[in-house]
Protein backbone atom coordinates (compact mmCIF):
# COMPACT_ATOMS: atom_id res chain seq x y z
CA UNK A 1 0.00 0.00 0.00
CA UNK A 2 1.17 3.64 -1.07
CA UNK A 3 1.64 6.18 2.21
CA UNK A 4 -1.71 7.66 0.75
CA UNK A 5 -3.38 4.40 1.49
CA UNK A 6 -6.67 5.40 3.62
CA UNK A 7 -8.09 3.01 6.49
CA UNK A 8 -11.59 2.64 6.10
CA UNK A 9 -14.68 0.83 7.82
CA UNK A 10 -17.48 0.04 5.91
CA UNK A 11 -20.55 -0.88 7.72
CA UNK A 12 -22.44 -3.58 6.23
CA UNK A 13 -19.65 -4.36 3.80
CA UNK A 14 -19.76 -8.06 3.26
CA UNK A 15 -22.37 -7.95 0.64
CA UNK A 16 -24.35 -5.56 -1.78
CA UNK A 17 -23.26 -2.17 -2.52
CA UNK A 18 -20.86 -2.39 0.86
CA UNK A 19 -19.00 -5.43 -0.73
CA UNK A 20 -18.91 -3.70 -4.02
CA UNK A 21 -17.00 -0.83 -2.44
CA UNK A 22 -14.59 -2.86 -0.79
CA UNK A 23 -13.52 -5.09 -3.31
CA UNK A 24 -12.60 -1.30 -4.84
CA UNK A 25 -11.03 0.31 -2.19
CA UNK A 26 -9.03 -2.43 -0.79
CA UNK A 27 -6.95 -2.56 -4.39
CA UNK A 28 -5.32 0.25 -2.64
CA UNK A 29 -6.54 1.27 0.79
CA UNK A 30 -7.29 -0.83 4.29
CA UNK A 31 -10.54 -1.68 4.47
CA UNK A 32 -12.57 -2.91 7.48
CA UNK A 33 -15.79 -4.53 7.12
CA UNK A 34 -18.41 -5.51 9.26
CA UNK A 35 -21.97 -7.11 9.34
CA UNK A 36 -23.46 -10.04 11.39
CA UNK A 37 -23.11 -13.03 9.44
CA UNK A 38 -19.45 -14.84 9.56
CA UNK A 39 -20.07 -17.17 6.92
CA UNK A 40 -20.36 -13.91 4.30
CA UNK A 41 -17.81 -11.81 5.94
CA UNK A 42 -15.55 -14.94 6.04
CA UNK A 43 -16.43 -15.38 1.94
CA UNK A 44 -15.79 -11.14 1.28
CA UNK A 45 -12.45 -11.21 2.93
CA UNK A 46 -11.14 -14.44 1.97
CA UNK A 47 -7.67 -14.15 0.28
CA UNK A 48 -7.23 -10.56 0.31
CA UNK A 49 -4.83 -8.92 3.19
CA UNK A 50 -6.42 -5.56 2.49
CA UNK A 51 -9.85 -6.70 3.76
CA UNK A 52 -10.33 -7.20 7.90
CA UNK A 53 -13.75 -8.40 8.79
CA UNK A 54 -15.43 -7.53 12.19
CA UNK A 55 -18.35 -8.92 13.22
CA UNK A 56 -21.18 -6.33 15.04
CA UNK A 57 -24.93 -6.31 15.23
CA UNK A 58 -25.03 -2.47 14.94
CA UNK A 59 -28.91 -2.67 15.93
CA UNK A 60 -27.55 -3.02 18.78
CA UNK A 61 -26.14 0.50 20.09
CA UNK A 62 -23.82 -1.15 23.01
CA UNK A 63 -22.69 -3.43 19.86
CA UNK A 64 -21.53 0.11 17.69
CA UNK A 65 -19.13 1.62 20.93
CA UNK A 66 -17.66 -1.97 21.08
CA UNK A 67 -16.81 -1.74 17.44
CA UNK A 68 -15.73 1.81 17.79
CA UNK A 69 -13.19 1.65 20.60
CA UNK A 70 -12.14 -1.45 19.22
CA UNK A 71 -11.51 0.09 15.83
CA UNK A 72 -9.54 3.37 17.84
CA UNK A 73 -7.61 0.77 19.44
CA UNK A 74 -6.62 -1.57 16.02
CA UNK A 75 -6.51 1.13 13.42
CA UNK A 76 -5.44 5.14 15.06
CA UNK A 77 -5.34 5.61 11.27
CA UNK A 78 -8.52 5.25 10.48
CA UNK A 79 -9.77 8.11 8.44
CA UNK A 80 -12.96 7.37 5.96
CA UNK A 81 -16.09 5.98 7.64
CA UNK A 82 -18.87 4.74 5.34
CA UNK A 83 -22.15 4.42 7.21
CA UNK A 84 -23.91 1.73 4.48
CA UNK A 85 -25.63 -1.14 6.40
CA UNK A 86 -29.03 -1.20 6.02
CA UNK A 87 -32.38 -3.30 5.81
CA UNK A 88 -36.08 -2.67 5.68
CA UNK A 89 -39.03 -3.77 6.91
CA UNK A 90 -42.36 -4.39 5.19
CA UNK A 91 -45.79 -3.11 6.62
CA UNK A 92 -49.25 -2.72 6.26
CA UNK A 93 -49.46 0.43 8.24
CA UNK A 94 -53.24 0.64 7.68
CA UNK A 95 -53.49 -3.03 8.83
CA UNK A 96 -53.02 -4.11 12.59
CA UNK A 97 -49.59 -5.85 12.44
CA UNK A 98 -47.92 -7.48 15.53
CA UNK A 99 -44.44 -6.98 14.35
CA UNK A 100 -44.54 -3.33 13.81
CA UNK A 101 -42.52 -2.19 17.20
CA UNK A 102 -40.29 -5.06 16.30
CA UNK A 103 -39.92 -3.37 12.52
CA UNK A 104 -39.67 0.17 14.32
CA UNK A 105 -36.68 -0.39 16.74
CA UNK A 106 -35.12 -2.45 14.00
CA UNK A 107 -35.41 0.10 11.32
CA UNK A 108 -34.48 2.83 13.54
CA UNK A 109 -31.64 1.41 15.07
CA UNK A 110 -29.83 0.23 11.99
CA UNK A 111 -30.50 2.75 9.41
CA UNK A 112 -30.20 5.77 12.09
CA UNK A 113 -28.85 5.23 15.44
CA UNK A 114 -25.86 2.90 14.14
CA UNK A 115 -24.65 5.51 11.64
CA UNK A 116 -24.92 8.49 14.13
CA UNK A 117 -23.69 6.19 17.26
CA UNK A 118 -20.24 5.29 14.76
CA UNK A 119 -19.71 9.01 13.23
CA UNK A 120 -20.09 10.33 17.02
CA UNK A 121 -17.63 7.51 18.06
CA UNK A 122 -15.44 7.70 15.69
CA UNK A 123 -15.54 11.99 15.01
CA UNK A 124 -12.41 12.93 17.74
CA UNK A 125 -10.06 10.17 15.82
CA UNK A 126 -11.42 11.12 12.11
CA UNK A 127 -10.82 15.07 13.34
CA UNK A 128 -7.13 13.97 14.01
CA UNK A 129 -6.33 13.15 10.22
CA UNK A 130 -5.00 15.25 7.35
CA UNK A 131 -8.16 14.07 5.27
CA UNK A 132 -11.20 12.44 6.46
CA UNK A 133 -14.69 11.33 5.07
CA UNK A 134 -17.85 10.35 6.45
CA UNK A 135 -19.97 9.12 3.47
CA UNK A 136 -23.71 8.26 4.87
CA UNK A 137 -25.68 6.25 2.35
CA UNK A 138 -29.23 6.96 1.85
CA UNK A 139 -31.82 6.79 -1.02
CA UNK A 140 -34.23 8.91 -2.92
CA UNK A 141 -36.57 7.49 -0.90
CA UNK A 142 -35.72 10.43 1.61
CA UNK A 143 -37.59 12.95 -0.44
CA UNK A 144 -40.57 10.78 -1.75
CA UNK A 145 -41.41 7.64 0.89
CA UNK A 146 -42.63 4.34 0.22
CA UNK A 147 -45.88 3.61 2.21
CA UNK A 148 -44.68 -0.14 2.96
CA UNK A 149 -40.93 0.31 4.14
CA UNK A 150 -42.29 3.53 6.20
CA UNK A 151 -39.66 3.20 9.51
CA UNK A 152 -36.92 2.39 6.79
CA UNK A 153 -38.08 5.71 5.20
CA UNK A 154 -38.02 8.02 8.28
CA UNK A 155 -34.60 6.39 9.52
CA UNK A 156 -33.35 7.38 5.86
CA UNK A 157 -34.42 10.83 5.86
CA UNK A 158 -33.01 11.35 9.63
CA UNK A 159 -30.08 10.16 8.35
CA UNK A 160 -30.32 12.80 5.61
CA UNK A 161 -30.84 15.29 7.89
CA UNK A 162 -27.94 14.33 10.66
CA UNK A 163 -25.60 14.41 7.05
CA UNK A 164 -26.61 18.30 6.92
CA UNK A 165 -25.99 18.81 10.19
CA UNK A 166 -22.63 17.22 10.55
CA UNK A 167 -21.52 18.37 7.20
CA UNK A 168 -22.62 22.21 8.30
CA UNK A 169 -21.27 21.22 12.01
CA UNK A 170 -17.66 20.22 10.57
CA UNK A 171 -17.76 22.88 7.60
CA UNK A 172 -14.13 24.71 9.14
CA UNK A 173 -12.29 21.20 9.85
CA UNK A 174 -10.49 18.79 7.48
CA UNK A 175 -13.36 16.02 7.69
CA UNK A 176 -15.53 16.05 4.71
CA UNK A 177 -19.54 15.04 4.96
CA UNK A 178 -20.88 13.00 2.26
CA UNK A 179 -24.00 11.84 1.44
CA UNK A 180 -24.85 9.33 -1.61
CA UNK A 181 -28.95 8.86 -1.98
CA UNK A 182 -29.21 5.75 -4.11
CA UNK A 183 -31.85 4.44 -6.76
CA UNK A 184 -33.07 1.20 -6.65
CA UNK A 185 -29.82 -1.24 -6.72
CA UNK A 186 -30.22 -4.80 -7.64
CA UNK A 187 -28.96 -6.87 -4.33
CA UNK A 188 -29.88 -9.10 -1.74
CA UNK A 189 -31.84 -6.11 -0.20
CA UNK A 190 -34.84 -7.35 -2.09
CA UNK A 191 -35.22 -10.85 -1.21
CA UNK A 192 -39.03 -10.62 -2.36
CA UNK A 193 -37.58 -9.44 -5.44
CA UNK A 194 -37.49 -6.33 -7.63
CA UNK A 195 -40.50 -4.53 -8.83
CA UNK A 196 -40.90 -5.83 -12.39
CA UNK A 197 -41.52 -2.16 -13.63
CA UNK A 198 -38.27 -0.68 -12.70
CA UNK A 199 -34.93 -0.60 -14.21
CA UNK A 200 -32.30 -1.28 -11.72
CA UNK A 201 -28.66 -0.77 -11.05
CA UNK A 202 -25.81 -3.27 -10.17
CA UNK A 203 -23.88 -2.57 -6.93
CA UNK A 204 -20.89 -2.27 -8.81
CA UNK A 205 -22.29 1.01 -10.89
CA UNK A 206 -23.41 2.65 -7.74
CA UNK A 207 -19.86 1.91 -5.98
CA UNK A 208 -17.95 3.21 -9.08
CA UNK A 209 -20.09 6.19 -9.93
CA UNK A 210 -20.17 6.78 -5.94
CA UNK A 211 -16.09 6.46 -5.49
CA UNK A 212 -16.05 9.34 -8.55
CA UNK A 213 -18.20 11.77 -7.04
CA UNK A 214 -16.22 11.44 -3.75
CA UNK A 215 -13.28 11.73 -5.66
CA UNK A 216 -14.50 15.05 -7.13
CA UNK A 217 -15.27 16.58 -3.86
CA UNK A 218 -19.50 16.42 -4.52
CA UNK A 219 -21.01 16.50 -1.04
CA UNK A 220 -25.05 15.48 -2.08
CA UNK A 221 -24.55 13.07 -4.32
CA UNK A 222 -27.65 11.48 -6.11
CA UNK A 223 -27.49 8.83 -8.44
CA UNK A 224 -29.78 7.54 -10.92
CA UNK A 225 -33.41 8.21 -10.56
CA UNK A 226 -32.57 9.50 -7.11
CA UNK A 227 -31.55 12.59 -8.52
CA UNK A 228 -35.47 13.39 -9.44
CA UNK A 229 -36.74 13.16 -5.93
CA UNK A 230 -35.94 16.17 -4.49
CA UNK A 231 -37.65 17.90 -7.51
CA UNK A 232 -40.49 15.78 -7.72
CA UNK A 233 -41.56 16.23 -3.87
CA UNK A 234 -41.15 20.37 -4.30
CA UNK A 235 -42.92 20.49 -7.27
CA UNK A 236 -45.68 17.97 -7.50
CA UNK A 237 -45.58 15.93 -4.37
CA UNK A 238 -48.64 14.05 -4.94
CA UNK A 239 -47.29 12.86 -8.38
CA UNK A 240 -43.65 11.89 -7.02
CA UNK A 241 -45.97 9.99 -4.02
CA UNK A 242 -47.75 8.10 -6.84
CA UNK A 243 -44.87 7.00 -8.52
CA UNK A 244 -42.89 5.74 -6.27
CA UNK A 245 -45.48 3.86 -4.23
CA UNK A 246 -47.57 2.30 -7.43
N1 LIG B 1 -30.53 -2.00 -2.84
C1 LIG B 1 -31.23 -0.89 -3.04
O1 LIG B 1 -32.14 -0.84 -3.90
C2 LIG B 1 -30.93 0.35 -2.25
C3 LIG B 1 -31.52 1.56 -2.64
C4 LIG B 1 -31.27 2.71 -1.92
C5 LIG B 1 -30.43 2.68 -0.82
N2 LIG B 1 -29.87 1.49 -0.44
C6 LIG B 1 -29.01 1.49 0.75
O2 LIG B 1 -27.74 0.96 0.41
C7 LIG B 1 -27.15 0.36 1.56
C8 LIG B 1 -26.62 -1.02 1.19
O3 LIG B 1 -27.70 -1.81 0.74
P1 LIG B 1 -27.50 -3.14 -0.11
O4 LIG B 1 -28.49 -3.08 -1.21
O5 LIG B 1 -26.06 -3.36 -0.42
O6 LIG B 1 -28.02 -4.21 0.97
P2 LIG B 1 -27.61 -5.77 1.16
O7 LIG B 1 -27.12 -6.36 -0.11
O8 LIG B 1 -28.79 -6.40 1.84
O9 LIG B 1 -26.38 -5.72 2.19
C9 LIG B 1 -26.59 -5.22 3.49
C10 LIG B 1 -25.31 -5.32 4.30
O10 LIG B 1 -25.58 -4.79 5.61
C11 LIG B 1 -25.26 -5.78 6.59
N3 LIG B 1 -26.20 -5.69 7.71
C12 LIG B 1 -27.55 -5.86 7.67
N4 LIG B 1 -28.06 -5.76 8.90
C13 LIG B 1 -27.00 -5.53 9.74
C14 LIG B 1 -26.87 -5.37 11.15
N5 LIG B 1 -27.94 -5.42 11.96
N6 LIG B 1 -25.65 -5.14 11.66
C15 LIG B 1 -24.54 -5.10 10.86
N7 LIG B 1 -24.60 -5.24 9.52
C16 LIG B 1 -25.82 -5.48 8.98
C17 LIG B 1 -25.39 -7.12 5.84
O11 LIG B 1 -24.63 -8.16 6.45
P3 LIG B 1 -25.32 -9.20 7.51
O12 LIG B 1 -26.67 -9.54 6.96
O13 LIG B 1 -24.38 -10.34 7.60
O14 LIG B 1 -25.41 -8.45 8.80
C18 LIG B 1 -24.80 -6.74 4.49
O15 LIG B 1 -23.40 -6.75 4.54
C19 LIG B 1 -28.24 0.34 2.64
O16 LIG B 1 -28.03 1.41 3.53
C20 LIG B 1 -29.51 0.57 1.86
O17 LIG B 1 -30.49 1.21 2.63
C21 LIG B 1 -30.07 0.33 -1.12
Amino acid sequence: MSISAHTILITGGSEGIGLALAKRLSQQHQVLICGRDPAKLASASQGNPNLIPYRCDLRDPEACLHLAAQIKQAHPNLNWLINNAGAKSLLKLAQPDANWQQALADDLSLNFQAAVMLSQALLPLLQQQAQARIINITSGLVHLPRAEQPFYCAAKAALHSYSQSLRWACRDSRLRVHEALLPLVRTGFHPQGLPQHQSAWSAEQVASALLKAVEAEQEEIYLGKAKLTPWLANLWPQLGLRLVNH
